[in-house]
């Protein structure tokens, strides 16, 4: 133990961490080992790397920056059938799984607990999660079959997550069976001057890795293993936050498989040419999307001949992977963006400290920089009022709230 400890003493001085001992003392045993074991696993260098990053604009003008193609569901005319029929096969023989991120923390909605656990207000209560799950076993129903739906959650937030399922009896479906669990990774906090955060606990502050984690948190807690046992071939990747996300969706399979991508994804166009949404693009011939801010006024106003926006596909975290694809993700890190979040920590004196404005930078990789990993995607564009109605942020917002959402999924399920 105290060779362990002098070692770790010696990593800690070698990148000027030698705080994260401060209270070791204090401590009881269980932590006292479960600090020494998080500091092992902490990746210095790469904490220093993001730390620079924290200082550096990154700059995106080198890239080549095209409009993405795509297809409009509502504009397929003969094709709709001949691609339904090939993903319904593909559902019916069991080759689709679900996954939902719920690995957030949810900080804009504010609600005390998972995201998934939020009841969006409508008479029946039910929870973010109860509508997904609603929703998948009634698309199951029509293929007579169960779609095996895996759940990412995160350290913070796995445990009361679990518990919320197992209290509703998981909602018929069958942990182990055709329900998973896995949790994401996550990285430590810093503050401004690059040292890492010591939460409450004594404990190394970490927060999740962003939902550009799933790929390597599925490749790594067995979850892409157990699917190809299940004979899983197709795996629709979505967030919590859509009460109206069409998870089993035989169209955009049949897309995929015609026009023989690994990826395909959904799009809906954007309100406005203002609105402050990613939207697919091309980044130096590779599929990608770009952020609000990386595109100038010209091109978000640019049109085709049809006058249709040439960036107007908004990314909504609706996306289609083939298993190969998920696993060749998770193999390539991707790049961690940087936040600026309100953090509670230890001081010097293990004093707890609750900022009221942010003081810490957080990393995050997302989902869409896995994207340039492929040649080719397919985009289908999608009715915005039958597939999207997010909850990020707390009803004083007025967008993309519960209540906005709420009268969304109304609409859309005859409620009203
Ligand atoms: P958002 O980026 O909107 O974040 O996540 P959030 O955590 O829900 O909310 P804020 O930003 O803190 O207010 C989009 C989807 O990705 C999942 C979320 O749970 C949500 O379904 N996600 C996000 C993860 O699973 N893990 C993460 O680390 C981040």
């Amino acid at each position: 133990m105290n060779e362990k400890l002098e070692e770790i003493k010696t990593i800690l001085k070698k990148y000027g961490q030698e705080h994260l001992l401060n209270h070791y003392e204090t401590l009881d045993e269980v932590h006292k080992q479960k600090l020494l074991n998080q500091i092992e696993t902490i990746n210095f260098e790469l904490i220093n790397h993001l730390y620079q990053n924290t200082k550096k604009e990154i700059k995106y003008n080198d890239d080549k920056i095209t409009p993405m193609e795509y297809l409009d569901k509502n504009k397929l005319y003969d094709d709709y059938k001949r691609y339904e029929n090939i993903g319904k096969k593909l559902i019916q023989e069991g080759k689709l799984a679900a996954v939902t991120m719920a690995g957030g923390q949810g900080t804009r909605l504010g609600h005390n607990g998972p995201k998934g656990t939020y009841d969006i207000g409508l008479d029946s209560h039910k929870s973010l999660f109860e509508l997904l799950c609603d929703s998948l076993k009634e698309e199951g129903k029509k293929y007579g079959i169960t779609i095996p739906w895996f759940i990412m959650t995160s350290q913070e937030n796995n445990k009361a997550t679990i518990e919320f399922f197992e209290k509703n009896k998981y909602f018929g479906y069958q942990k182990d069976k055709n329900l998973f669990f896995f949790i994401q990774g996550e990285l430590p906090m810093i503050d401004t001057e690059g040292k890492i955060l010591i939460g409450e606990d004594g404990l190394i502050k970490q927060a999740a890795d962003g939902h550009g984690g799933i790929y390597e948190s599925l490749v790594k807690s067995g979850m892409t293993k157990k699917m190809r046992e299940l004979g899983v071939e197709w795996v629709f990747i979505a967030g919590i936050d859509n009460c109206l996300a069409k998870m089993v969706d035989p169209v955009l399979m049949g897309i995929a498989v015609d026009k023989s991508v690994t990826v395909a994804c959904k799009s809906v166009v954007k309100a406005n040419p203002k609105e402050k949404v990613g939207v697919f693009c091309k980044r130096n011939g590779k599929p990608s999307v770009i952020e609000y801010s990386e595109i100038t006024e010209e091109m978000a106003e640019a049109c085709d001949e049809n006058g249709e926006l040439l960036y107007g596909e908004s990314h909504i975290l609706c996306n289609l992977f083939n298993i190969e694809a998920v696993e060749r993700m998770g193999k390539n890190p991707l790049p961690y963006h940087i936040a600026y979040k309100k953090a509670s920590y230890l001081d010097k004196e293990g004093k707890l400290v609750v900022p009221d404005s942010p003081n810490a930078y957080k990393f995050e990789a997302f989902l869409f920089d896995a994207f340039g990993e492929v040649d080719e995607m397919a985009v289908l564009r999608v009715k915005r009022e039958e597939e999207f109605a997010p909850v990020k942020n707390a009803d004083s917002a007025g967008v993309d709230c519960p209540k906005t959402a709420r009268e969304l999924y109304k609409k859309f399920h005859n409620l009203v």
